[in-house]
C-alpha cells in the first residue's frame, strides 16, 4: 500500500520491539522512515531491512533522554 508515499516518519526506539515493527508497517505503507535508538548496530540493522521499501536505509542516533539531542 502506498498510503504514506512522500512522507516521511521519524520513529524513536525503533531498534527493536513496538518500534522496530511501528517502522517495518511504516514502510510497508510508504512513508521514508528514519530508524532512531540509542543502541546504533540493532537500528542499523533494521534501517537496513527497510531500504528499497521507502527509500534509502536511514538511521540516526536518538536519546529522547537528552533533551539537546
Ligand atoms: N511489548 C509489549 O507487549 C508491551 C506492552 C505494554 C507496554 N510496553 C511498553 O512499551 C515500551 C516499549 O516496549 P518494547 O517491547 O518495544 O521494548 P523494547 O525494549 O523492545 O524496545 C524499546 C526500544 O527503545 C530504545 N530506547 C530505550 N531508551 C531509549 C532512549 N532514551 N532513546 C531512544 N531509544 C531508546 C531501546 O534501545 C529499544 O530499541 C516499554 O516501555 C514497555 O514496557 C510493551
Amino acid at each position: 500500500m502506498d498510503r504514506l508515499a512522500g512522507r516521511v516518519a521519524l520513529v524513536t526506539g525503533a531498534a527493536s520491539g513496538i518500534g522496530r515493527a511501528t517502522a517495518m508497517r511504516l514502510a510497508d505503507e510508504g512513508a521514508t522512515v528514519i530508524v532512531a535508538d540509542v543502541q546504533d548496530g540493532p537500528g542499523q540493522q533494521v534501517a537496513e531491512q527497510l531500504a528499497g521499501t521507502g527509500g534509502p536505509p536511514s538511521y540516526q542516533h536518538l536519546d529522547v533522554s537528552d533533551e539537546a539531542a
